[in-house]
C-alpha cells in the first residue's frame, strides 16, 4: 500500500523486545533498563496476526530487531511461522551477533534469510569499552559462521564516531578485499543516550566517504530505489561499502518502512512520536487491518534531525531497534 506522499510501504520491521546483553553507550544507559513485564510485550501469535495483516497490504519485507532480538527465547519458532506468512519473501534480523554463533543454523533452517550484525569497532578493547563490557570474539565468530552457512548477505553495521572509530575506517575498508560482507557506515542519531554525545562524536559520511576516495579506488553500485543507502565497490574488492545518513542526506523520500514496537505500537517514522496502538486492536482483524492502513497513510513526509530542528521521539533506539 501507498503512503499519502506516493511511498510504496513494503518494509515491516518488528523489534521484539527493549532489553538487551551489552549496553552500547550511544544507546542503553549504563545501567540497563526498567524491564517491561512481560505480559506487556506482545506475545509470537499477535506478531504473527500483525504481520500477516501487514502482508495483506502489500508488506513482503520483515526485519526483527531489539534491543537485542535473540536474547527472545524461542524466536527460532517466530522465524519459522513468520516465513510461512504468504506475501513474506525477506525476512532478516538486525542483531549485535554476540549469541548468533550457536543459533545461525537453527535460525537459517527455520527460514531466516539474512542478518545485520552491529559491529564499531574491530579492537578487543575498544569494543569491551562501547558496549560496556561485550567480547568481540563471539561477535566475529558469528560473522564468519553466517558466512559458511550462508547466512548471506552478511551486513555490518558501523556506527561512525569522531574520536572513537575514525581511525578503524581504513582496516573496515580492507575487510572488504577478501571477505564478501556490506560494511555499512552509519551516521550518528542524536536520539535516546546519543543524544549527548552527539556534538562531540558526530561524523558525517560525506567526510568519510571523502577520505575513503583518497585512499581507495570507489565506483558506485546501484541500489534499489526504496534503498537508504548509498553503496561503493573498492576496484577488484569482493565485498561492498555503503553509507547511511540519515543526518546530512536525508532519505526520507523513499523510505520504505513501518515500525512495530515490542509493545504493540505501530511507528509509521522512527523519529516521530506519534503511535498507533495495534495491541487493543487484537481482537478485531478489521479494526486491525484499518489501524494499519491509517499507520502507512499518515507517514511523516521526513524526519528532522539537526538538534535545533528534531522530531519530536522521545523513544530509545533500544526500544525501536533502530
Ligand atoms: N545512531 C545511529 N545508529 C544507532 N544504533 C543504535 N543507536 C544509534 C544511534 N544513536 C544502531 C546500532 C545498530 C542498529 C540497530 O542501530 O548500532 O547497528
Ligand atoms: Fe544492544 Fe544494539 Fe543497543 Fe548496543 S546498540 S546496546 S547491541 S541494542
Amino acid at each position: 500500500m501507498k503512503d499519502k506522499y506516493g511511498r510504496r510501504i513494503n518494509y515491516l520491521r518488528v523489534s521484539l523486545v527493549d532489553r538487551c546483553n551489552l549496553r552500547c553507550m550511544y544507546c542503553m544507559p549504563e545501567d540497563g533498563i526498567i524491564k517491561k513485564p512481560h505480559s506487556e510485550l506482545l506475545r509470537f501469535e499477535d506478531i504473527l496476526k500483525i504481520i500477516r495483516a501487514a502482508a495483506r497490504l502489500g508488506v513482503n519485507k520483515i526485519r526483527y530487531t531489539g534491543g537485542e532480538p535473540l536474547i527472545v527465547r524461542n524466536i527460532d519458532y517466530l522465524i519459522k511461522k513468520t516465513a510461512e506468512i504468504q506475501g513474506i519473501s525477506d525476512l532478516a534480523i538486525t542483531t549485535n551477533g554476540t549469541l548468533l554463533y550457536n543459533l545461525a543454523d537453527k535460525l537459517k533452517s527455520s527460514g531466516l534469510k539474512r542478518v545485520n550484525i552491529s559491529l564499531d569497532t574491530l579492537k578487543e578493547d575498544k569494543f569491551n569499552q562501547i558496549t560496556r563490557g561485550g567480547n568481540i570474539n563471539g561477535v566475529l565468530r558469528s560473522i564468519e559462521k553466517c558466512l559458511s552457512i550462508g547466512l548471506t548477505p552478511v551486513k555490518i553495521n558501523v556506527v561512525l564516531m569522531k574520536g572513537f572509530n575514525e581511525d578503524e575506517i581504513v582496516d573496515f575498508v580492507n575487510i572488504t578485499r577478501n571477505l564478501p560482507l556490506e560494511i555499512r557506515f552509519i551516521e550518528l542519531m542524536p536520539i535516546g543516550q546519543a543524544e549527548e554525545l552527539y556534538k562531540a562524536y558526530f561524523l558525517s559520511s560525506e567526510n568519510v566517504l571523502k577520505n575513503i576516495k583518497s585512499i581507495f579506488q570507489l565506483s558506485p553500485k546501484p541500489t534499489f530505489s526504496d534503498s537508504t543507502v548509498s553503496l561503493y565497490k573498492v576496484k577488484n574488492y569482493r565485498g561492498t561499502i555503503g553509507f547511511i545518513s540519515p543526518i546530512s542526506c536525508k532519505f526520507c523520500k523513499s523510505c520504505n518502512r513501518i515500525r512495530l514496537t515490542s509493545m504493540g505500537n505501530l511507528k509509521p517514522c522512527l523519529h516521530s512520536d506519534k503511535v498507533i496502538n495495534l495491541k487493543s486492536c487484537l481482537g478485531d482483524d478489521k479494526l486491525l487491518i484499518e489501524n494499519l492502513k491509517l499507520g502507512i497513510y499518515s507517514k511523516p513526509l521526513q524526519h528532522n534531525m539537526d538538534l535545533e530542528n528534531k522530531s519530536a521521539s522521545k523513544r530509545m533506539m533500544y526500544q525501536i531497534g533502530g
